[in-house]
Formats: structure tokens, C-alpha cells, sequence
């Protein structure tokens, strides 16, 4: 009886917001992974498994509680129902990684002016909600982007925009364009949100100049960054490229640090940093604090245990992730490395001159990498050729807000074997090939 009451209610009952999502692009690469067991899979960036080192999770949280017990100078029991209780909002550990960021990230910070929140994602939505007015305020993204900001802020009512990606990171010439269209109808650009580090989807890194030039437009133009740096230890090249958060000197910067890639995504952890103070009705406040105001009404605090378990492994590893993170950074440079080397063999425009229409960037860092073709791909594209290739990409288009993509792939080699990325991108190629002669 309760069954069909609830199955006559369709779409009127939820949200109609959700609609504007279109179709569930991201289920439906689950599907075909799931219809199609055997095909090889570039489609998901998750992080390697064989680098999670979950084992060590009990150490980390009992070196926790002992410390905790000794420098606090209580019995390890008070600790343990401490960890058990309700908590700080913006977090328990937040002098060891103000320490951590200071060492490794080069970012000096309050340790106030950290929040620990559950995952970057939500970071994104407390973030959004704390400083976004839905009737006067727009939030620029990288076109293509990730989707975690942007079907947030579609769901919710946001008013979210693209701006394209050039080889060195987000157009700044077209986020000044937007910024002025926007003031010309009444809006207001509030937010423009960025991966600098090797983007989600594209791989790209934006350049040194348009990192600092990018922080100077947010000064002229009154608008908050939101920088997220989710694949920016997986840096393969010699070169540095220092966070905006460590070079803003404005406050202009909130910093998004999730610990997804760097350990494992079932933690659920991820840092923020959030520096600028603000005026609400004449009186001077942390935004960091109204944040945690906003998250009070989200997840309430981030589980107690795992930041106990976190805050070991920091007090464990000079607060530092170096070292230990060392194995994991050489693993997917050497994937990356393996991944550009089969194309370039396998692509061999000296043997296939079908190949020649085939280009791909080589990203210095991050789990994917984008490949052009001569000709569009579809929904059905990704079945045919996980039906009868074997193999599984993604449409560049699934991360375009609009039009964009149609003759672009990304590849994510993150979760591949060595072996398994040469017979995926033989597997490409044949595909690849029987399209361009067809
Ligand atoms: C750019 C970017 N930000 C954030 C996330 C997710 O972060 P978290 O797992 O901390 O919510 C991802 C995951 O794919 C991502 O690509």
C-alpha cells in the first residue's frame, strides 16, 4: 500500500531543480562499467587502492590517544570519550595541520581560520552557502569542469557560469568579460572557483603569471577563489607550482585540500582554509566562522575518530606527508609516464596514417589526460566500444556546462594497471581506427 502511494508521486514531490542536471552522466559510466566487467576502464579517476595503507589506521588513531593523553595530561579513557562525543565544528586537530600546511604547503595560517570538513565536497557546499546570495551573485567555473561544483549549485538554485581553459589554466581574459556582463545586468560575480593543479577533467596546470594575475583580477574585482587543490601532490615534473593560497597576499584565496587522492576517499576528510575576516551589520567576523556556522546545519562536525586517526598520522610523520606519500607520487608518474609512451607507440603516425588526426596533452601532474579526435562521440560511442573494444572512456562533453567537448576524451590512468593501460589503449586505437575508416 505505502509502495504505490509513493510510486504514484513522480517528480513533483523532489526538488525540481534536479532536472536541470540533465542526464546522470556519471551513472551511466557506472552502468556500462558494470554491464561491461571485462572492458578496461579509463572512465573513473579513482585513486589507487594498492597505495592506501588502511592497515595502519588503528596505529595512527592509538598514537592519537596516547599523545593526546600525555600532553593533555588525562587517562587515554577521557580521550577515547572525548573522540566518542560531539565536537568542534571547524575541527579537533586543527594545530596539526596548521603545522602541515605550514611545512608542506607553505601556507601560515591560524589555526582558527581551519575548518575539517567532510570531504572537499562539502567544503564546496558550506562554502557556497555561506558567501553566495542565489539572487544576486554568479560563480564562474572552469568550462569544462568538475562536476561537484557545478551540479551543487545547479540543484540548489546558484547561478553557475563556465568560463573556457586554455593551456595555462582558466581564460582570465573571459572571466574579465563575464565579470563586466554581469555588472552590466545587476549581478555580481562572487566566486570564481579553480583547480589549478593538473584539472579535474582536463589535467591542465595553470601557469605561474595566471596564478598571480588571477589573485590580482580578485582584488580589482572584489571576488573570492575558491582553490581546489585535490591532485596537486601528483606533480611529475620538476617544477613548482605554489598553491594561490601561498601566494595571497589579499586574502583573497579559500583553500579546498582534500585528502581524497593523497590517502584514501572513505576518510572523508578534507581542509579548508578560509583567512577573510567580514563585516556583518557593522561588526567585524571570521568568515571562518560563519562557515562553521553553515556546517553546524550540514554534517554538524567531521567524525571525531578519523580526524584522531589523521592527527596521528601527522604527529607520526613530522607533519608531514612527504615522505609518506613518496611511493604513491612515483607510482602515478610512472603510469602517466607508461600511458603518454603507448600512445605515442600505438599512435604511431609513421605506421597509421590514420593516426595522425589523434593529439593528446601531456598533463605535468593529476590522474587524467585529454585526447582530440578527428570525429564526435556519444553515449552510444562509450557502449559500442565497450562492447565490442573493451574498453571504457569518458566524453570530454559530460563536463561541459553547455556545448563543448563533442570530439574530446579524458583518459584517467589512475587506477590502472601498467598492463591493463597498453591493452586499454591498443583497444582504443582498434576502435579509434575502424571509426576514422568507417
Ligand atoms: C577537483 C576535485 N575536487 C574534489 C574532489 C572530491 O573531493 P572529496 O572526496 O574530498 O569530496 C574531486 C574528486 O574527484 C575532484 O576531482
Amino acid at each position: 500500500m505505502i509502495e504505490k502511494t509513493l510510486s504514484t508521486h513522480t517528480y513533483d514531490v523532489v526538488n525540481p531543480l534536479l532536472t536541470n542536471l540533465g542526464e546522470d552522466v556519471m551513472g551511466f559510466l557506472n552502468e556500462v562499467q558494470l554491464q561491461y566487467p571485462k572492458a578496461i576502464s579509463f572512465a573513473s579517476g579513482r585513486p589507487d587502492a594498492n597505495y592506501f595503507d588502511i592497515e595502519k589506521f588503528s596505529e595512527y588513531l592509538n598514537f592519537f590517544i596516547k599523545t593526546t593523553a600525555l600532553e593533555k595530561g588525562i587517562t587515554e579513557k577521557e580521550v577515547l570519550n572525548d573522540l566518542g562525543q560531539y565536537n568542534r565544528t571547524k575541527g579537533i586537530i586543527n594545530n596539526e595541520i596548521a603545522k602541515y600546511l605550514s611545512i608542506d604547503e607553505s601556507i601560515q595560517t591560524d589555526p582558527e581560520d581551519i575548518i575539517i570538513t567532510v570531504g572537499a565536497q562539502e567544503g564546496i557546499a558550506m562554502g557556497i552557502m555561506t558567501v553566495c546570495d542565489k539572487d544576486k551573485d554568479v560563480i564562474l567555473v572552469e568550462d569544462p569542469a568538475y562536476i561537484g561544483i557545478t551540479h551543487f549549485s545547479k540543484i540548489n538554485g546558484y547561478d553557475v557560469d563556465g568560463i573556457p581553459v586554455t593551456s595555462e589554466g582558466i581564460s582570465l581574459e573571459k572571466v574579465e568579460e563575464k565579470i563586466q556582463y554581469y555588472r552590466s545586468i545587476d549581478k555580481n560575480v562572487k566566486v570564481v572557483y579553480v583547480i589549478p593543479n593538473f584539472q579535474n577533467p582536463t589535467g591542465i596546470a595553470m601557469s605561474l603569471a595566471n596564478r598571480y594575475r588571477l589573485l590580482e583580477l580578485a582584488e580589482t574585482y572584489n571576488f573570492l577563489i575558491f582553490e581546489d587543490n585535490a591532485y596537486g601532490d601528483f606533480s611529475y615534473e620538476d617544477k613548482e607550482y605554489p598553491s594561490l593560497k601561498s601566494l595571497d597576499k589579499n586574502n583573497r584565496a579559500i583553500y579546498l585540500r582534500s585528502l581524497s587522492k593523497t590517502l584514501y576517499p572513505s576518510l572523508r576528510l578534507s581542509l579548508m582554509v578560509v583567512t577573510q575576516s567580514i563585516s556583518v551589520r557593522g561588526k567585524i567576523v571570521r568568515l571562518s566562522d560563519l562557515m562553521a556556522k553553515t556546517k553546524g546545519y550540514i554534517t554538524v562536525n567531521t567524525p571525531s575518530i578519523i580526524q584522531a586517526m589523521f592527527g596521528g598520522l601527522l604527529r607520526q610523520n613530522k607533519y608531514s606527508l612527504k615522505e609518506l606519500n613518496q611511493e604513491k607520487i612515483l607510482g602515478m608518474k610512472t603510469k602517466r609516464d607508461h600511458l603518454l609512451k603507448c600512445l605515442e607507440e600505438t599512435f604511431d603516425t609513421e605506421k597509421y596514417t590514420w593516426a595522425k588526426h589523434i593529439k593528446w596533452n601531456k598533463p605535468e601532474g593529476g590522474f587524467f589526460i585529454k585526447i582530440m579526435l578527428p570525429f564526435e562521440v556519444t553515449k552510444q560511442d562509450v557502449l559500442d566500444c565497450a562492447e565490442r573494444f573493451k574498453v571504457i572512456f569518458t566524453p570530454m562533453s559530460f563536463f561541459y556546462l553547455e556545448e563543448g567537448g563533442e570530439k574530446e576524451l579524458r583518459l584517467a590512468f589512475s587506477n590502472l594497471s601498467l598492463e591493463e593501460i597498453k591493452t586499454g589503449v591498443e583497444q582504443l586505437a582498434n576502435y579509434i581506427e575502424t571509426k576514422i575508416n568507417n
